[in-house]
């Protein structure tokens, strides 16, 4: 298996993805654009709860057949999601009410834990992925690029 075939590459360039929608959004409304940066943070947000979607409705259920769902690694990533869903809806409260201070206050807060949790995923929980899923990992990689479509209408509705 070539490496541009692996779930980690997958995953990891849909992280970076998010984090260059995520880093336009923040110029914008650091240079006080603020319409600009309300659109660029909805198109982040919508490319995120994609990324989560992946991890939460194909990936984890997957990797939680081997891990079991009780108390592993999986757990801790959808409770670090939902943590990082709470800040973003903080955060698109700040834009709404044009408040760049408070944004920047939620911004460093979520900074510090997407970097912390795409770390832990890309470092341990993505090869864990690759390894576990073995001859199935592209059967996974088609599923997590074909449902797209379908997930982001559900996410929009
Ligand atoms: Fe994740």
């Amino acid at each position: 298996m070539s490496n541009l075939s692996t779930i980690s590459h997958y995953l990891e360039q849909d992280h970076q993805h998010c984090d260059d929608l995520y880093m336009q959004a923040e110029e914008h409304i650091a240079e006080t654009r603020l319409a600009q940066g309300a659109a660029a943070f909805q198109r982040f947000m919508l490319a995120f709860e994609l990324h989560l979607a992946r991890e939460e409705h194909l990936l984890f259920p997957e990797l939680e057949k081997h891990l079991g769902s009780q108390g592993g690694p999986t757990v801790v990533m959808r409770n670090e999601h939902e943590q990082m869903r709470a800040i973003l809806r903080q955060m698109l409260g700040a834009i709404e009410r044009s408040d760049i201070d408070s944004f920047f206050d939620y911004a460093d807060h979520l900074r510090m834990l997407m970097a912390q949790h795409n770390l832990k995923e890309e470092n341990v929980l993505y090869p864990m992925a690759d390894r576990m899923l073995g001859a199935a990992s592209s059967a996974m990689l088609e599923q997590l690029s074909q449902t797209s479509a379908a997930i982001a209408q559900g996410v929009a509705a």
